[in-house]
């Protein structure tokens, strides 16, 4: 451990920056409208915005204050805290677990991110402009289908994580993200402008707030509670090492309050800005995946000025998976380099060569190795659905249930008034050791199934 080296965020603004970057990415613009599009519309947003504050904002509180008090990396964060508190040294396997984790993610999410950039591409050269709805979904198939074009974009998107990464704390992910995430707010706020000159605005707004309890389902609940998680980024230590970087004085409440707020607008605002398009061109929202990449261009294609928008909306979607990607990256190059005797270069290179091979493999599992199953899953689903459906979440309970034990009033600075400090921490100690865990163990139980 060497502390004395460690960086720090410039500002409060600027970890706000940093962690939005973390917490808004492809879960947001990619994930939210179709899992909304798919679960019922209302139903999964209504949901998911009380689960975001009951249980995922309180939890991120919990993972960035371990941070912020431990200031180090991950696992010898875990090992700092149970040594001084008297809990057993095997809670830092929720840390190793972490790293696990956001390895994995990294891994299909730089796929994902991948097809981002290769449909900016699409997009600028004016490849969807007048092709018929069936053109634009074989164009999709043979993207898919080649695995220069796929591997070659996912590892440009590593690439470019690592890069920024190469630079940092400050100088690299802090001034990466001061650029990233405002300029990603403005292009969303053009485009859902866009969408509501031309598209369905109306009954966009319908589909995704009509209040009908009857769309709730067991289902919807369970899909939205795990989306919850992995929107605000917990669950793998990422939000940890994020707040190691925090100095002491900073109010971490006060930061996840707008951090959750921020996230939970960007995925609303990417609804708004993709569902009237669809709803004009009557196509279904509920696509699944594909509702970003098959039905946007298809409601692109005959638009004026359609590939100038379609182009934006990629570039939407990759500024918002490399903010992210910076939260995989990061801590994984924070613990080599610090139980390691690794540089920060030298950690940057073996994370980037492990993710572009694990990357490589999942983008194959799209054409050469489409048949290869583990069980009944393809490669990159049982990369996708084991990292965020089962990793992730038994790592949010391992954090959940380690903050209620260790964490004290005292370790939240801003906590100052008696009775409001009391009653606030003893809300989060029992979400932590109660709702919490309940809860994630209701999504586990289903992950497994
Ligand atoms: N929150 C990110 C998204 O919505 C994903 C993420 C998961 C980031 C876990 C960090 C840790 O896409």
């Amino acid at each position: 451990m060497k502390p004395a080296k460690r960086e720090h965020w410039t500002s409060l603004l600027s970890f706000v920056w940093v962690s939005t970057g973390a917490a808004v990415g492809l879960g947001n613009i990619w994930k939210f409208p179709y899992m909304a599009g798919s679960n019922g519309g209302s139903a999964f947003v209504l949901t998911y915005l009380f689960f975001v504050v009951i249980i995922a904002a309180p939890l991120m509180i919990a993972e960035i204050t371990l941070g912020k008090v431990t200031s180090c990396n991950a696992v010898d964060g875990f090992l700092k805290l149970s040594k001084e508190r008297g809990r057993s040294k095997y809670w830092s396997g929720v840390a190793l677990l972490g790293a696990l984790t956001l390895w994995l993610v990294f891994c299909f999410y730089s796929v994902v991110a991948g097809w981002s950039v290769g449909y900016i591409y699409l997009g600028a050269t004016n490849a969807f402009a007048g092709l018929s709805p069936e053109s634009i979904q074989g164009l999709w198939v043979s993207f898919l289908s080649s695995p220069q074009a796929t591997i070659l974009c996912s590892v440009f998107f590593v690439a470019m994580t690592l890069v920024i990464v190469f630079f940092g704390v400050k100088k690299g992910i802090e001034r990466a993200c001061v650029f990233l995430m405002p300029a990603l707010l403005m292009v969303l706020g053009i485009l859902v402008i866009f969408s509501f000159v031309t598209g369905d605005g109306i009954k966009a707004i319908e589909f995704l707030f009509a209040f009908d309890p009857a769309k709730i389902t067991p289902q919807v609940i369970i899909s939205s509670l795990g989306h919850a998680l992995f929107t605000l980024a917990v669950g793998a230590c990422a939000m940890m090492v994020y707040g190691s970087y925090l100095k002491k004085e900073t109010s971490v409440i006060k930061s996840v309050a707008i951090i959750a707020v921020m996230d939970t607008l960007v995925a609303l605002f990417a609804g708004l800005a993709i569902f009237p398009l669809i709803f004009s061109a009557g196509l279904s929202p509920a696509q699944g995946p594909g509702l970003m990449f098959v039905s946007l261009p298809m409601a692109f294609s005959s638009m004026p000025f359609g590939s100038f928008f379609a182009t934006l909306f990629f570039i939407l979607l990759f500024f918002a998976a490399l903010s992210s990607s910076l939260s995989f990256a990061e801590p994984l190059v924070d613990l080599f380099m610090e139980k390691t005797r690794m540089s920060r270069h030298g950690a940057t290179y073996f994370v980037g060569t492990m993710t572009v091979v694990g990357a490589i493999i999942c983008a194959l599992s799209f054409n050469l190795w489409a048949d290869v199953r583990i069980m009944t899953w393809g490669i990159f689903d049982l990369v996708a659905d084991l990292s965020t459906n089962i990793l992730l979440p038994v790592g949010a309970l391992g954090i959940a249930i380690f903050s209620g034990l260790v964490l004290r009033k005292s370790d939240f600075g801003e906590l100052t008034d008696k009775s409001l400090g009391r009653w606030l921490f003893g809300a989060l100690r029992a979400v932590w050791l109660i709702l919490a865990p309940l809860a994630i163990l209701v999504v586990l139980v289903n992950g497994i199934i």
